[in-house]
């Protein structure tokens, strides 16, 4: 496993400083989220009834989780019968989600590592997911083919993300809200630093992804372009109620890896 701090990609090795430092921020919502029965999605929490994201049936299914934080998609997947992997790239994430498994009493393997060298053979599992995690923070040209490796041919995967367009709206300085200006280029979007923060973001234009994901072995059964409920509350600065009832703030792609 890629655990050897040096021998970790210098965006990963900032990444996990990042989310060491913000674990905490993420225990209060990290524990909300276990204590759910229906899952809730992404930053306005846009309930699994309206948006099915998840495949009917994962009762039996290999599921792993790309980046799964605190865990709770996790949970959620194993309360579904699913056995499930959670492999994250930061310890203090992964402490939360160990204690949470505890207090649930729930089977879950949490695994320390990048996401972009899951350390499993390939045709492992039959669904990889990734909700805000690695999608958004490991670098899409490593991790997909990845999710590709280890997933059966039929294997699902499923991930939402923040969504192009407001990734073109985000201004830089910190606290600020996106607006109805295009503030940098949509070409060559690949990795993006915020002036101030260790972290590393990666977002590509929806042609990249669908060449990305078709190029790895997937073939793109949808891409949902999620719309804030109209009293949706949200406990992010960076986008308004306003700004994402217009345009989608989130996308959640679904592809499914060719049988051959
Ligand atoms: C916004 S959180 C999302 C996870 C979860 N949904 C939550 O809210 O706790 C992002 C997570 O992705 C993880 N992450 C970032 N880069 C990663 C990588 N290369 N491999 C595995 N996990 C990664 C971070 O450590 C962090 O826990």
């Amino acid at each position: 496993m890629m655990n050897d701090e040096a021998e970790l990609p210098e965006h990963v090795r900032r990444n996990r400083v990042h989310w060491d430092a913000l674990a905490a921020e993420y225990v209060g919502p990290g524990e909300r989220a276990w204590a759910r029965n229906e899952p809730a999605w992404g930053k306005w929490g846009v309930p699994e009834s309206k948006l099915h994201v998840l495949p009917e049936d994962i009762a039996g299914k290999d599921v792993i989780e790309f980046g799964c934080g605190t865990a709770y998609v996790s949970a959620w997947l194993a309360r579904r019968g699913a056995r499930v992997v959670g492999i994250d790239n930061s310890a203090a994430q992964l402490a939360t989600a160990r204690r949470l498994q505890r207090e649930h009493g729930l089977e879950l393997t949490l695994i320390h590592g990048n996401a972009e060298h899951a350390p499993y053979p390939d045709a492992s599992f039959d669904l990889a997911i990734s909700e805000f995690g690695a999608c958004l923070y490991a670098d899409p040209y490593r991790w997909v083919p990845e999710a590709a490796r280890i997933l059966r041919p039929g294997g699902e995967l499923i991930f939402p993300t923040n969504s192009a367009l407001l990734t073109l709206c985000q201004p830089e300085e910190d606290g600020l809200a996106a607006s109805d200006r295009l503030l940098r280029p949509a070409f060559e979007m690949y990795r993006i630093e915020w002036p101030g923060d260790m972290c590393v973001e990666f977002h590509l234009s929806h042609g990249d992804w669908l060449r990305l994901l078709r190029r790895s072995g997937f073939e793109v059964e949808d891409m949902i372009e999620v719309q804030a409920p109209e009293a949706g509350t949200t406990r992010y600065t960076y986008v308004t109620l306003q700004w994402a009832r217009q345009w989608p703030s989130e996308e959640i792609w679904k592809a499914r890896r060719r049988r051959q």
